[in-house]
């Protein structure tokens, strides 16, 4: 998320971690650093043990089983087969040559052929929006139906809505807010769940029964420690939705995650005399909130009247794709803050999920399942509800361990005020802090190849530090790079090292890509099957296309594939204006990739700001219609000779 709003401000680039707690910067600048290699940073690393930026040999570290004698830093990547995209400033999406890029689903699509079209002028009631497709797409995952080939062209797309845009989601813009237009933007929000099929050639809803929203005002569950009935969640009304969900993760018995990022936002209150404990302080809950001004019209938000409303997010929500009866659960063991995504992966049967808090100066989170998940469900209990989550700790010899969040252990104990594991929970940022643990760059998605185990984390930017470049402030990113211990993901020990430093050499000397591969602020992550890295980039509103921010050569937000070993970076698309590209999945055959747009047209200090005369001013994509509006969407991407995506 750009979390520009109607704005063009990043208030995630603004800490609220008052911790003191060394931040990765200051680690690595108290390392003796060289940077070599290609675009990767050359790492000895984690294999040879002689620190990230040992003066081992430049190797971009784990070679992977695919064992070619070739594939080496600097030699072309035998992953990598498209033909670059340049940079564009453009006001569309450009794919490589040999490829297609299909709309599927904008925002506003009817979940059913008999459903309320879509309104080109915001017209669209609350009730209208709650049987269409959300707004501002972000994470997404297709879940397979039928069997051999079939399951490469059926089934189940889920995907996030992950805020809306209210100059663009209403016919009069945002600046008079009613219930009717919080209604609205409530089923705006939250997730999409929509049966798709290829049939004669093309990618299209089908007419399901599975169709369905879950928004802001869908009855939700509560489990694990800070389950139903639990006293801190006992707000106004029932518990209710799940908002600002930004990416998300799968899980082996099909079930999907969507996470709850900046909830926090939501909330405010004209109540001049209210003030922010220090755990509303901790998740950046304020009066103003982030200008969506929903506590004027509905008491639901108002953190004076309702504050136990905000316990009811900023978690990890399972949703069962395949059965639209089925509510929603909140799994609060995977604590409560910012969640980027829920990147879900096993090892020995037990599963593990990994989940940035992106925020400036905030952590990464590891949860472990404390038994093997096969055996839990055949229990009767849900895997997500038993385990114990750890917070990232990275030293400065490229060690790093994961800290347990667990009530009693540590400084967590009665004596310092903490009264129990839900406390620890509610409260997991300042239990973070206690502990320990390391503060990141605005830690977003992360990814797990599929064999190595190896663990990629997109660090987008924010204060920085360190020798690594002159990244104090760090405005471009990187992506850090772990490899559990013994190659296990429940291991609690990991060696680390930085992948890649994203920028443009022309302003950072340090960046080593080229000038055909510059991009910035990196963000959605999926390694695929074949162990390519996909990099999905969202360049906040105020920086895009600047050359004052270092952003003119980088152009619009983009998507790049890397090879994890070769270190090539290749750029794979680039998105209209104003657009950022997040949420990436694959049929299993790998021949379709579905990826989102995200807010085209939304106010870019480049561009200019939609407004109700003209909600065009920055986009117009994808319909290009003189009289509509900007829409984010899926979009499907193909070989034109059938192939796989990236060869
Ligand atoms: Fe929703 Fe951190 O991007
Ligand atoms: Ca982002
Ligand atoms: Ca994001």
């Amino acid at each position: 998320m750009s979390a520009d709003h109607s704005f063009v401000v990043d208030p995630d680039d603004t800490p609220s971690n008052p911790s003191g707690n060394r931040t990765l910067g200051e680690v690595l600048a108290s390392r003796r650093s060289v940077l070599r290699g290609g675009s990767a940073v050359a790492a000895a690393g984690f294999l040879a043990g002689g620190g990230v930026f040992g003066a081992g040999a430049a190797s971009a570290a784990p070679s992977d089983e695919r064992g070619h004698d070739d594939d080496r830093p600097g030699r072309p990547s035998r992953l990598l087969g498209f033909a670059a995209v340049p940079a564009s400033s453009a006001d569309t999406l450009v794919v490589p040559p040999g490829y297609t890029a299909e709309v599927l689903i904008p925002w506003g699509t009817p979940l059913r052929s008999r459903g309320p079209a879509w309104r080109k002028d915001g017209s669209n009631s609350a009730a209208d929006q709650a049987q269409q497709i959300g707004m501002n797409h972000d994470g997404m995952h297709f879940f397979p139906m039928g069997r051999g080939r079939e399951c490469s062209r059926h089934g189940v797309l889920v995907l996030n809505h992950e805020y809306v845009d209210q100059a663009l989601l209403f016919a009069d813009g945002a600046a008079v807010m009613t219930k009717e237009k919080v209604d609205k933007a409530l089923a705006g929000h939250g997730v999409s769940v929509v049966e798709v099929a290829e049939e004669r050639g093309r990618w299209k809803l089908v007419d399901s029964r599975l169709n369905r929203r879950v928004t802001g005002s869908t009855p939700v569950r509560f489990s694990g420690p800070v389950g139903d009935g639990h006293p801190a969640l006992a707000a106004r009304g029932p518990a209710q939705g799940t908002l600002n969900n930004c990416s998300n993760g799968a899980t082996p018995w099909g079930t999907y995650l969507a996470c709850e990022e900046n909830w926090n936002g939501y909330f405010g209150t004209a109540d001049q005399s209210w003030q922010a404990s220090p755990e509303q302080a901790r998740y950046g809950v304020d009066k103003a909130g982030a200008g969506y001004r929903w506590h004027e019209a509905d008491p639901r938000f108002d953190i004076a009247a309702n504050p136990k409303e905000a316990n009811r997010f900023g978690w990890v929500v399972e949703i069962d794709p395949l059965d639209g009866r089925a509510t929603p659960v909140k799994r609060t063991a995977l604590g409560r803050f910012k969640h980027e995504g829920a990147t879900v992966t096993e090892s020995r049967g037990r599963v593990v999920v990994y989940s940035g808090d992106d925020q400036d100066k905030e952590y990464v989170y590891k949860f472990v399942g404390n038994a093997s998940w096969r055996s839990l469900r055949a229990r009767g209990k849900d895997p997500l509800d038993h385990g114990t989550l750890y917070v990232g700790k990275f030293e400065a010899d490229g060690s790093g361990r994961w800290l347990p969040l667990v009530f009693g252990e540590g400084a967590l104990t009665a004596a310092n005020g903490w009264a129990d594991q839900a406390d620890v929970l509610l409260r997991t940022r300042q239990a973070a802090d206690a502990v320990g643990a390391t503060p990141l760059d605005r830690p977003e998605w992360v990814a797990v190849h599929p064999r190595s185990k190896d663990v990629f984390l997109t660090l987008t930017n924010g204060s920085g530090g360190g020798p690594v470049g002159p990244r104090t402030p760090n405005p471009y990113g990187q992506i850090v790079r772990w490899r559990e211990e013994r190659g296990d993901s429940t291991a609690l020990r990991f060696r680390w090292d930085i992948f890649l430093l994203a920028g443009d050499p022309k302003y950072d000397p340090k960046v080593t890509l080229s000038e055909s591969q510059v991009f910035g602020s990196p963000d959605g992550l999926a390694v695929d099957d074949d162990g390519r890295l996909w990099i999905q980039t969202d360049v906040s509103n105020s920086s895009q296309n600047r050359a004052d921010k270092g952003y003119d050569r980088i152009g619009n937000n983009q998507m790049l594939a890397a090879d994890p070993t070769t270190g090539e970076v290749r750029r794979f698309l680039t998105g209209p204006r104003g657009s950022e590209l997040t949420g990436i999945t694959f049929a299993p055959d790998q021949r379709t990739m579905f990826v989102n747009v995200q807010h085209p047209g939304e106010a870019t200090t480049s561009w200019g700001t939609p407004t109700p005369e003209n909600p065009r001013a920055v986009s117009n994509w994808p319909d290009f219609d003189p009289t509509g509006r900007p829409r984010s969407a899926t979009v499907v991407i193909r070989k034109r000779d059938g192939g796989i995506i990236g060869t």
